[in-house]
This record gives structure tokens, C-alpha cells and sequence, in this order.
């Protein structure tokens, strides 16, 4: 079954409207509430596929949950030693986020593993998470080149390392910092640049003594993890979509709610704002240890910029989204710095480059990013390759483009955002849900 979208051209967003639960947070909110003493209740939990596959793991691991429903989760943690051994592989669809944090946590139990993943998530590498893992004395075998399954051999005591990370990436300081919960003595990452920060606050949320000097984040083995209630922002991933449907489409004026503006996550904010948007945070608050703002955004005229390097990881995963802003805008922006975005749920320099010609945009790729002329984006027929961000993010072009846009390959979609079609039809934009074989 496939799902595309068909996007009629024009239109406006307009009100307010709340996205899912952010999905970093949501996994995190699962490991630890699972890994913890006591009952975690979780409010705002983003309840897509990569999360789900996340709960089924603990699941088939002997954690028992009621929900999700609503957003809500009731997790009831067995403790970091309580796990069961799993009867078959756990299969972590689409996400790499699952993959590489459940590798740490797999790797120091007393039974063995197996990690496996679909099509996209079989092609990325695990090699940056599966390396530091044997330096820690894990035994883990994976495919060729270091790519999923991940057989991981279990009673091994693990010990700390201290660990310079290659590349800027919070997955793999998450997965050690989980892998060092099970460790002998300190286990400690240190970052070429800040990346999302959730799991160290998210540690501390639970009870457990994390440092961070500068760009030095450790932690030792031995502690234990204590329950805890955790109300998930809104993505600002999710929003993103939306900042940019706003800032393009003429008279636009939408409200963001109760969205995570993390310091490490809003890079994207800061490019959009560097472009000339016109995006205001209202009523900025803490939730459970997380700022949150809405986020009022209106349309405004964009410039095409050079994209500063520092907030490159900072807008890592909204770059499909800041490219559809980059069409619309005028003159040239330059993305350099970014070649993480080619080991993404899909190649996402080569697909977002074939889709903006496909919409008549002059796109040009480097090996480590993309050279964007604004320009007329006309209709058209865009393949998303499966990815769920290149998909939302063309049917938000569809706002600009002078023809219908149709997106192929969308079921993905649903591994982040369920409810996408759903909720930007409220905002103001004319796209249908086609399904066909
Ligand atoms: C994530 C980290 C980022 C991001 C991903 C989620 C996380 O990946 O792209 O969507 O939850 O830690 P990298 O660690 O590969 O940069």
C-alpha cells in the first residue's frame, strides 16, 4: 500500500493548532520510564511509529504500559537490572533515534539481542554507535560496513570510556550515556559541537548525577533511575513544516502551541529569523525541565542566506523544510557543513535536489550540502523517497507553486507525525490522502 499526497496550489495558513509530541523526548520518556523504579506517567508522548516501536521493544522485554491513548503512557519500570530476555528480534522500523539508543541499553544487559530495522533504517550506519560500544567492551556484530541487524551479546560487563565524538551526533552521546549506566566506573562524551541535549536533561528528570563541562557530558555506572511524570512539548521538527508553510504562503498568520524551543533544537529558528521571517515566541515557559513557547508565525518576504555552520546540527533534522523556504526566497542559500543530512532516513541533499528541479528550482548539490536559488516553484510530481520529512515538507511548497503538487512514498509520514494530512487541512492547506497499491 502506498499513500501519496495531492496538494492543490495556493492558500493560507491561518489559527492555532498544536503539533504531536516531540519524538526525541518520546523515545527518551519510554527508555527511562521503562529502565526506572516505579510508575512513569507520560503526558504529550508523540505517538508514531518510531516511538511505538520503541514501547513494543520494552514490551517484548516484560515492561508492561497502559496507553498510549491521548497522549498518555503509564509506564510501570522494572528497574535498570529487570529486563527480560526478548523471544525474537526487536524491530525498530524506521528510526535510527530507536536503534542506536537501544544498542546502549541492550549492550549491557545479562541476555543477548537482536536489532533490526526496515528497508532505510538497513542502509544507515551503526558503526559510529557500535565502535564506542566494543571500546566499552560490548560485543556486538553487525552487517557489512557496520549496518543493521545488530546481534548484541549479552553478560558482558561493560566499563567506561572517554569518548571524543567524530561527529556531532545525539544519538550516539545518548546511546553511550545509556550503555554507561550498565558501566564500571565514568563514562564520558565529548562533542565537536552541542547537540540535543534531552537525554542528559532527561537523566537528571530521573534522579541520576550527570555532568556537563562544556562540551564534556559524563556520568558513572552503578546508580539507579527513579520514576518520574513527564508532559512531552510539541516537535518543533513538527513545526517546522508549519514555520515555513506560514512564512511563505501570503497572509498567513498561525499560532504554534506549547512547542519545546530547547536551545539545542532551534537552530532553525534562528536560520528562518536570519532570512527575514517573521516568528514571534509568546508566553515562554519551563515543563518539566524543558523550555516551551507558542510560536506566532506570520508571513514575510525571505532572503537566501548562507547558512551559519553552528547551527547546522542545531536544524538538523528541519533542513528539508528550511529548503522549501530557501525556493521561495530571493537570491541564493548555501548549506555547507551538513553531510550528516546524506545518512538520513533517506539522502537528503540528492532527494531534496531532485524534487526542487522537479518544481522548476535551480538546486545544486556539494558533497556536504546544497546551493539554493529562489525562484517561481511550479506543480508537480515529487518523489519522497519514503522519507516522512521530505513528504510534509513538499506539500508544504504547494502553498508557493503555481500547479498541484503530488507526493509519492508518505506513508512514512505516520513514523512522526501522525495526523499531518489532518491538521494542516485545519491550518489551511488543500491536500488529499490518495492510497493506492
Ligand atoms: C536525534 C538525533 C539526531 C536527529 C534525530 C533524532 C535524537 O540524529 O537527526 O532525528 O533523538 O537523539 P543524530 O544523532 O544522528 O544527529
Amino acid at each position: 500500500m502506498t499513500i501519496n499526497y495531492i496538494v492543490q496550489p495556493g492558500g493560507k495558513l491561518t489559527g492555532r493548532i498544536r503539533v504531536p509530541g516531540d519524538k526525541s523526548i518520546s523515545h527518551r520518556s519510554v527508555m527511562l520510564g521503562s529502565l526506572a523504579q516505579g510508575t512513569t506517567r507520560v503526558t504529550g508522548l508523540l505517538e508514531g511509529e518510531d516511538v511505538l516501536c520503541t514501547l513494543g521493544a520494552f514490551r517484548a522485554m516484560g515492561v508492561q504500559a497502559e496507553g498510549p491513548s491521548g497522549g498518555r503512557l503509564v509506564i510501570h519500570g522494572v528497574g535498570l537490572r529487570g529486563l527480560k530476555p526478548p523471544h525474537q528480534a526487536l524491530d525498530m522500523g524506521n528510526s535510527g533515534t530507536a536503534m542506536r539508543l537501544m544498542a546502549g541499553i541492550l549492550a549491557g544487559q545479562p541476555f543477548d539481542s537482536e536489532l533490526i530495522g526496515d528497508a532505510s533504517l538497513s542502509r544507515r550506519p551503526m558503526g559510529r554507535v557500535v565502535d564506542p560500544l566494543r571500546a566499552m567492551d560490548a560485543s556486538i556484530a553487525s552487517a557489512e560496513g557496520g549496518r543493521p541487524p545488530l546481534r548484541i551479546k549479552g553478560g558482558r560487563q561493560l566499563r567506561g570510556i572517554d569518548y571524543a565524538l567524530p561527529v556531532a551526533s545525539a544519538q550516539v552521546k545518548s546511546c553511550l550515556l545509556l550503555a554507561g549506566l550498565y558501566a564500571e566506573g565514568e563514562t564520558a562524551v565529548t562533542e565537536p559541537a552541542p547537540t540535543r541535549d534531552h537525554s542528559e536533561r532527561m537523566l537528571r528528570g530521573f534522579g541520576y548525577r550527570v555532568q556537563t563541562q562544556g562540551a564534556r557530558i559524563s556520568l558513572r555506572g552503578g546508580g539507579g533511575l527513579t520514576a518520574c511524570a513527564i508532559d512531552v512539548p510539541a516537535d518543533i521538527s513538527s513545526a517546522a513544516f508549519f514555520l515555513v508553510g506560514a512564512g511563505i504562503a501570503p497572509d498567513s498568520d498561525l499560532t504554534l502551541e506549547h512547542v519545546g524551543i530547547n536551545p539545542t533544537r532551534i537552530g532553525m529558528l534562528n536560520i528562518l529569523k536570519l532570512m527575514g521571517a517573521n516568528i514571534e515566541l509568546l508566553n515562554a515557559r519551563e515543563v518539566g525541565g524543558e523550555p516551551v513557547a507558542d510560536l506566532r508565525v506570520r508571513t514575510a518576504p525571505l532572503r537566501g542566506i548562507r547558512i551559519p555552520a553552528d547551527q547546522v546540527p542545531l536544524a538538523i533534522d528541519e533542513f528539508p523544510a528550511l529548503f522549501i523556504a530557501a525556493a521561495c526566497a530571493n537570491g541564493e542559500t548555501v548549506l555547507s557543513g551538513a553531510h550528516e543530512l546524506r545518512v538520513k532516513e533517506s539522502d537528503r541533499i540528492a532527494v531534496m535536489a531532485q524534487g526542487l528541479k522537479r518544481l522548476g528550482i535551480e538546486a545544486r548539490e556539494t558533497p556536504d550540502g546544497i546551493v539554493i536559488r529562489g525562484g517561481r516553484l511550479l506543480g508537480g510530481e515529487v518523489d519522497s523517497h519514503g522519507d516522512h520529512r521530505i513528504a510534509m515538507a513538499f506539500a508544504m511548497a504547494a502553498l508557493r507553486a503555481d500547479g498541484r503538487v503530488t507526493v509519492s512514498d508518505c506513508k512514512n509520514v505516520d513514523t512522526s507525525f501522525p495526523g499531518f494530512a489532518n491538521l494542516a487541512t485545519r491550518a489551511g492547506l488543500s491536500i488529499e490522502v490518495r492510497s493506492g497499491r
